[in-house]
């Protein structure tokens, strides 16, 4: 991982997504999580305080050691304990059927081999144990959908890999979850980055 990845890019993620307006769909998207909780991309830890108090510990995975500093004085306020397992959503160092839910928020966006991570998140669940997602991807909207593809080489230069155009519905169902619920809505600002996937999928 390069410095600009390690260390500059999380500072300017940092910031982006850790508004109150982030926040709010954080909060949202958060909501039911509990027990043992695998983070999938815990970045600068943005999520740290909106763990509902039903979960009992996180279990983090991250290649950028350097977004960790970020997450201090969030891990300090927090009373969820937080364990650094991994660098890589693809190669999940954990027993099969060992967490009761996993996590991620605009990260299946990033992780280069996607199908691979969600057959490992798939791998870890137990048995009736949820994907919680928020995640930016394709659009629904045809001339932002091209738009996303023509930009999706840059975006994926400047912003560490990060795809424009994932149809993260389609992603999560191949690797064999089930969708429970899945809301799509775009928010304010570029239309390339703007359209939401949220929701919850379900091993069976
Ligand atoms: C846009 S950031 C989102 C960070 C955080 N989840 C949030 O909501 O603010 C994408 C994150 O995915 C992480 N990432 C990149 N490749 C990954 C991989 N192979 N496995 C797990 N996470 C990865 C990046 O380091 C980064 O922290």
């Amino acid at each position: 991982m390069s410095f600009y990845e390690d260390r500059v890019l999380p500072r300017v993620i940092d910031l982006m997504l850790g508004s109150a307006a982030m926040g709010k769909l954080r909060r949202r998207a958060l909501e039911g999580l509990s027990g043992t909780v695998l983070e999938v991309g815990f970045g600068s830890g943005t999520n740290v305080p909106h763990y509902p108090p039903e979960v009992d510990r996180v279990l983090a995975i991250d290649p950028a050691t350097g977004a960790r500093r970020l997450a201090a004085k969030r891990l300090a306020a927090s009373k969820v304990p937080v364990e650094f397992i991994g660098l890589d959503g693809a190669s999940i160092p954990l027993d099969d059927v060992s967490v009761d839910n996993v996590l991620s928020t605009w990260t299946l966006c990033t992780i280069p081999d996607v199908d691979a991570a969600l057959s490992e998140i798939r791998r870890v669940l137990k048995p009736g144990g949820r994907l919680y997602f928020l995640e930016h991807g394709i659009s629904d909207d045809a001339k932002v959908a091209r738009r996303q593809h023509r930009f999706d080489p840059i975006q994926q230069r400047i912003a560490g890999g990060c795809h424009l155009n994932r149809d993260h519905g389609q992603l999560i169902r191949a690797a064999g979850l089930e969708i429970e619920q899945l809301a799509n809505f775009t928010i304010a600002g570029p239309k390339t980055t703007g359209y939401m996937y949220a929701g919850t999928a379900r091993r069976r």
